[in-house]
C-alpha cells in the first residue's frame, strides 16, 4: 500500500520528523523562513496531512487547495495561525502540542520578569561598552520581585507554572483573572480571582498567559496602560496581538508603567528599525519561549503522533477541535 503524502513546512526535530519520514511519503521545506503562502498551496494539493507551525497561515484557501487533506499537525501549543472553524466544516483534524513546554515557557517568562525588573539587558551592555568605571550609588535601580504582586492573565496550565514560580520561589501575591476558577492555584498558592482592573491597578508584574482569539485580540491597550503602575511591568509570552503595540510604545516611553519584557510582538517579527527597540526599559527576544531541547524533542514527537493518528484516520491524542 502506498504511504500517504504529507508536507511538513520546516524541519523540526528528528525526535519526531523520523517518525514522520519512516511511515509517509513526506516533503519537507528545506528553507530557514516560512513557505510562502501561494507555495504552501501548491505543495499541500496531494497531501492527506500537513505538519505546520505557528508562522504559516493555514486558511480555507489553503485547505480548499488540498482536497484529500484530512490532518493539520500545528508544531506548538498555540494554534491561532489555523482556522480551526475551517478545518471542522472540511472534516480535518487539527492538532497541537499542549503540556510539554509548559515548565520551559514559565522558566522563561520568569527568566524576563527577572531580566526586566533588574534591568539585566541593560547593565550587561553598559559593562560590555566600557561604561563600568565605579561602583553607583544611585545608579542602575530596579524594582524588588521578593512578596511584589504578580497578575497572571489566563490561569491555565502555563500561568500556573509562572505563578508558582514567583510565589513558592519569590513569596508573591497572586492576582489573576481567567474564564473559569483555578482552584489548584487558589489552594496551592493563594491566587485570588479578580476582576481585570483591580488586577491591572494592584500588580507590580503582569504577565500574559492567554491564547490569542477575538476575545483577547488587543486586550492591553491605552486604557489598561492608564490603569496600572506606573513601576509595572509587563511580560508577554502568550501572543503578540494581545497586547496594542503603539500603546506599549506610549505608555513605555511615558513612564506610564516602567517595563516591558517580550518573547512575542505584533508584528512578528518585529522590524529591527521599530522604536520599540530604541526604548531601553523593554527587552525583545524572538519568541523562544519553548526552545529547549527536551521541549522541541518532545513537541516534534508530539505533533507527529498527531499527524500519523489523523492520516490512519483515529482521533488525534491532541485534537484541538471536536
Ligand atoms: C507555542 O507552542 O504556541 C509557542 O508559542 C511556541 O512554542
Amino acid at each position: 500500500m502506498s504511504k500517504p503524502r504529507v508536507f511538513v513546512t520546516r524541519r523540526i526535530p528528528d525526535a519526531g520528523l523520523n517518525m514522520i519520514l519512516e511511515n509517509t511519503c513526506a516533503e519537507v521545506w528545506d528553507g530557514d523562513l516560512p513557505p510562502p503562502h501561494e507555495v504552501l498551496k501548491e505543495k499541500v494539493r496531494d497531501c492527506e496531512g500537513l505538519l505546520s507551525l505557528l508562522t504559516d497561515t493555514i486558511d480555507a484557501e489553503i485547505m480548499d487547495a488540498a482536497p484529500n487533506l484530512r490532518v493539520i499537525s500545528n508544531y506548538a501549543v498555540g494554534y491561532n495561525n489555523i482556522d480551526v472553524a475551517a478545518a471542522t466544516a472540511r472534516g480535518i483534524k487539527v492538532g497541537n502540542t499542549p503540556g510539554v513546554l509548559t515548565e520551559a515557557t514559565a522558566d522563561l517568562a520568569f527568566t524576563l520578569l527577572c531580566a526586566a525588573a533588574r534591568r539585566i539587558v541593560e547593565g550587561a551592555d553598559y559593562a560590555r561598552k566600557g561604561k563600568w568605571k565605579t561602583w553607583e550609588p544611585m545608579g542602575h535601580l530596579g524594582q524588588d520581585i521578593w512578596g511584589a504582586t504578580l497578575g497572571i492573565i489566563g490561569m491555565g496550565r502555563i500561568g500556573y507554572a509562572m505563578a508558582y514560580r514567583g510565589h513558592k520561589g519569590f513569596d508573591m501575591r497572586i492576582l489573576y483573572t481567567d474564564v473559569r476558577p483555578n482552584e489548584k492555584a487558589e489552594q496551592d498558592l493563594g491566587a485570588r480571582k479578580v476582576d481585570f482592573d483591580t488586577l491591572l491597578r494592584e500588580s507590580d508584574f503582569v504577565s500574559i498567559h492567554t491564547d490569542l482569539n477575538p476575545t483577547t485580540q488587543g486586550l492591553i491597550g491605552p486604557e489598561e496602560f492608564a490603569k496600572m503602575k506606573s513601576n509595572a511591568v509587563l511580560i508577554n509570552t502568550a501572543r503578540g496581538p494581545i497586547v496594542q503595540t503603539q500603546a506599549l510604545y506610549e505608555a513605555l516611553r511615558d513612564g506610564k508603567i516602567w517595563a516591558a519584557a517580550l518573547d512575542v510582538t505584533d508584528p512578528e517579527p518585529l522590524p529591527p528599525d521599530h522604536p520599540l527597540y530604541s526604548l531601553p526599559n523593554c527587552t525583545i527576544i524572538p519568541h523562544i519561549a519553548s526552545a529547549t531541547y527536551t521541549s522541541r524533542n518532545k513537541m516534534a514527537v508530539m505533533a507527529a503522533e498527531n499527524l500519523l493518528a489523523g492520516l490512519r484516520g483515529e482521533p488525534l491524542p491532541n485534537q484541538v477541535n471536536p
